[in-house]
Order: C-alpha cells, then sequence, then structure tokens
C-alpha cells in the first residue's frame, strides 16, 4: 500500500500544544484583566491588510518591509499583506471609523519572514497596546508603567530592564543622521554589505548592526540624545520625572532607535538576558506623525508591543499550569453510561464550577482507576451495577493517603460534593507552581 509522507507544519509556524494552553490562557487572562482596569478597551482587527498600509507605516526602506512581509496577489490581482504588527492595522481602524475612543489595545498572530530559532518565529503573538491624541509624556508614562504592572503580576519584572531613549523629532533626526554618516565615514573602516546599504538608505539603522566591529565602534559615535529639540528633551525629562517619581528603574540607552520607520520622541524596550539572542520582550513608543501619513490627520500616539512568545517562554521558567478535573468519573459494567451520565449532568447543573471528566470506551474498574489517579483528580465517582441499582455512587478520595471511601446517594451526592469541597478547598482546576 502507498503511504502518503505525513505533512508537517510550516518552519516558524508553531502549534501550541494542550500542555502549553493553560499557561498562555493564565498569561492573556492576566494582561487583559490588568488593561480592563486601566480603562483600555479592546478591538479586534484582520490578519490581512493592503501591503501599501505597512509600506506606508512601517517605512519601505525597513527590513521588516523589504524583506520580512508576506505579501501576496490576492485573486483580484491587489497586494496584500499578512499582518507583521498590529499598530498601522490599529490606526488604519481608528481612522476608517472615525473612533474615539484613546486607549485600545488587540492581541493575535503576526507573521514575519524571519530565520526562525528559539523567541524568533514567522508566526509569532503580540498583545499591543495603542494610545492617540495625547501629546504629553504623561501617556507614556502610563504606558510604561502598565506594561511593568504586567511582569509584577506575572511575576517577571526582576528579569526584565527597561531601556529608554528619545529620537526627537524629525530634525533631530535628520541633524543626527548627517553625523553619524559622517563619523563613519571619518573612520575609513570597509563595512560589512548589511550595514553599507543601511547607511544608505536608513542611516539610524546602522546603530542596529549585527557586525561586532561596528557594534564596538559605534560606542564611540555620536548620540541622538545630544540632538535633541527643546521640545523633544523636555518631553523626555518630564517622562523620566514621572518614571523617578513612580520608581520605575530604567536605562538610558542612547542606540535605541527601533526597527520601524514611524517612532519620534519616546522609545522602549523591556529586554530579558534569560531567553539568549532574543532578549526583547516588549517594545514601543511614541508615532505622533503615522496618522496623517495615512490619511488620519494630526493624532499624535504612542503605544507599545509585547511578544507574547517569548513572555511564555519566560513565564515557563517560573510557572507550571496542569488541568487537573476535580472529578473523575469511573463507569463500568453494561448498560451504565446512560445512567451515569444524567447524574453527572445534574452534578453538573448544581456545580458548574466543577470539572468532572468522564470516562467513555470499556475499561475494568482496575484500570479506570488507574486513569482516575493519573489525571490528578481530587475524587473518583465511581457508578456500576450495585451503584445504579442502589441509586447511589461510590466516592473515592484519590489525594488523602487512606483513599478512603463513601457511599453516598444520588438524592445527596450534590449536596456531598459542596461540602467535601468547601472543607477541602483544593481550589482551582489549575494548580499553579511557583518555582523558587
Ligand atoms: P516590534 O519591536 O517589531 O514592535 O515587536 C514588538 C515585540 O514583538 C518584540 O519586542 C518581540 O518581543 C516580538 N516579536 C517581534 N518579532 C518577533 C518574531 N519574529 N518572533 C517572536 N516575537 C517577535 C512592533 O511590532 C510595534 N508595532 C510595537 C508598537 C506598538 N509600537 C507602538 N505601538
Amino acid at each position: 500500500m502507498h503511504i502518503e509522507p505525513s505533512i508537517h507544519n510550516l518552519r516558524g509556524m508553531s502549534d501550541i500544544l494542550p500542555h502549553e494552553t493553560q499557561l498562555w490562557r493564565y498569561m492573556d487572562n492576566t494582561l487583559s484583566t490588568l488593561l480592563t482596569t486601566y480603562g483600555y478597551s479592546e478591538i479586534r482587527l484582520p490578519l490581512l491588510e493592503s501591503s501599501a498600509l505597512f509600506e506606508r507605516s512601517i517605512g519601505a526602506a525597513t527590513e521588516l518591509v523589504e524583506k520580512e512581509m508576506y505579501c501576496f496577489d490576492d485573486r483580484n490581482g491587489m497586494s496584500i499583506t499578512l499582518r507583521p504588527e498590529g499598530t498601522a492595522g490599529c490606526m488604519r481602524a481608528r481612522t476608517q471609523h472615525g473612533l474615539h475612543d484613546n486607549r485600545l489595545w488587540y492581541h493575535g498572530p503576526m507573521f514575519r519572514y524571519e530565520r526562525p530559532q528559539q523567541g524568533r518565529m514567522r508566526q509569532f503573538h503580540q498583545l499591543g497596546v495603542e494610545t492617540f491624541g495625547m501629546p504629553d509624556a504623561d501617556i507614556d508614562a502610563e504606558l510604561i508603567a502598565l506594561n511593568y504592572r504586567m511582569w509584577q503580576q506575572l511575576g517577571v519584572d526582576a528579569q526584565l530592564t527597561l531601556q529608554l531613549n528619545s529620537i526627537g523629532n524629525q530634525h533631530t533626526r535628520e541633524n543626527y543622521c548627517a553625523q553619524l554618516v559622517q563619523w563613519i565615514r571619518d573612520q575609513a573602516i570597509t563595512l560589512h554589505p548589511t550595514d553599507e546599504a543601511r547607511l544608505t538608505a536608513n542611516p539610524l539603522r546602522i546603530l542596529d548592526s549585527k557586525d561586532t566591529a561596528m557594534q564596538k565602534l559605534l560606542h564611540d559615535a555620536p548620540q541622538i540624545t545630544d540632538f535633541l529639540d527643546d521640545d523633544s528633551r523636555s518631553h523626555f525629562d518630564q517622562l523620566r520625572h514621572i518614571l523617578d517619581n513612580a520608581s520605575i528603574r530604567y536605562r538610558i540607552n542612547p542606540y535605541l532607535v527601533r526597527g520601524l520607520d514611524y517612532y519620534n520622541r519616546t522609545v522602549f524596550e523591556w529586554t530579558t538576558t534569560h531567553l539568549g539572542a532574543q532578549g526583547a520582550v516588549s517594545a514601543g513608543g511614541r508615532y505622533d506623525g503615522l496618522a496623517a501619513q495615512l490619511g488620519g490627520g494630526d493624532v499624535c500616539a504612542c503605544g507599545f508591543a509585547i511578544g507574547l512568545d517569548r513572555l511564555y517562554l519566560l513565564l515557563k521558567q517560573h510557572i507550571e499550569l496542569h488541568n487537573v478535573p476535580h472529578i473523575y468519573t469511573v463507569v463500568f459494567g453494561d448498560d451504565i453510561f446512560a445512567h451515569a451520565m444524567a447524574q453527572i449532568e445534574q452534578i453538573r447543573t448544581a456545580h458548574p464550577e466543577l470539572s468532572i471528566v468522564m470516562h467513555c470506551g470499556d475499561g475494568s474498574l482496575k484500570s479506570q482507576l488507574k486513569k482516575a489517579d493519573k489525571s490528578g483528580a481530587i475524587l473518583a465517582l465511581i457508578i456500576g451495577q450495585n451503584e445504579m441499582t442502589a441509586r447511589e455512587m461510590t466516592v473515592r478520595e484519590l489525594r488523602t493517603e487512606k483513599s478512603t471511601q463513601h457511599t453516598v446517594s444520588d438524592a445527596h451526592i450534590a449536596q456531598w460534593l459542596n461540602d467535601y469541597f468547601i472543607r477541602h478547598p483544593f481550589g482551582n482546576t489549575i494548580h499553579k507552581k511557583l518555582l523558587q
């Protein structure tokens, strides 16, 4: 018989497997709850947008647009792109629908054709937070404080460092770039071809050079903070003053410029040394010119996006979550299942908070009890021929030393379970283990 080769996932596009989803949900729920408490509203955006949106916003001369976008023509010959990030789409939606909400968030998959490695995927997930119409540094500070509180709630604040910089206005960057290019040319060194291309097309990007010789050299290069215009400087001072008052620590990194072209003034990244090469877990900044670039008029904006896959990797080092049922129902004997399921459905109605797994498929009492034990359940409800005839259930405690058994009538089982779980507050179906 001819067997077809099995099909695998695409490179850099991972499945999130059942043993991982519990922690993902915990992370998502913690973050979305926090966003609500800060007054942010969720927006859900399409995965596909017109390619022009990203070319006009992220910048045609960025690596992202030049090399990493998943672009293709649709059946009508229109160039469309799988979103590589959410800021542009969020701004497009806000403009298009004339929204007045000034605090928004979104989350979901993003797509970049990068070389996959740990923490860098072709399909990855972001939670993005965007604010609109607030020109002062108060909102930049709020976003950073919110991001910091997210780390605190998830218990990873000690692993993350805030890198902060201001890249001023258009004029600042033009002046700075001219000086930087001149300074590098004056060093009279042969540049790596990628750096040579950057220096010509988008000189700020040279600060992100991967070439170690260039990185070393850049330590002595001019710094953008020395070129800031007065307004940008006082904006930056104001931001630092608020952060200092809130005891949020940061490291000024004069070489932090970000890879997307829409930023001005504040830029920041939260980095970690716990994830190897891909250390940026969250990043953002101010992008006051983007609305106008997309035909949305003069609306200043500021935001950030968390790389959820990286945050997950960080969390995984500290938290283990298991989906453990409260009850595993053991059903044995002919024609017992219909009776058992009717009883269990009544328990579910009485106690919607309890998680109950029903055994499906045959199996001896012994093998089913083994499965019950392996599931991590706290109780096994055993229903066989004798129990059905007597209108009762056998309850076995699986997590106590003596594995005590009780006989409880069908009529009283809901009340019995109520009393049992009050006396033994094993709590959640989720057992959270915090490692030191
Ligand atoms: P970004 O720096 O391109 O910014 O991405 C934000 C975060 O997404 C990164 O810090 C990283 O954690 C994660 N990330 C990026 N690429 C990958 C990848 N290939 N695999 C895994 N994780 C990745 C933006 O996207 C901006 N839209 C952020 C923003 C929002 N600025 C203002 N508002």
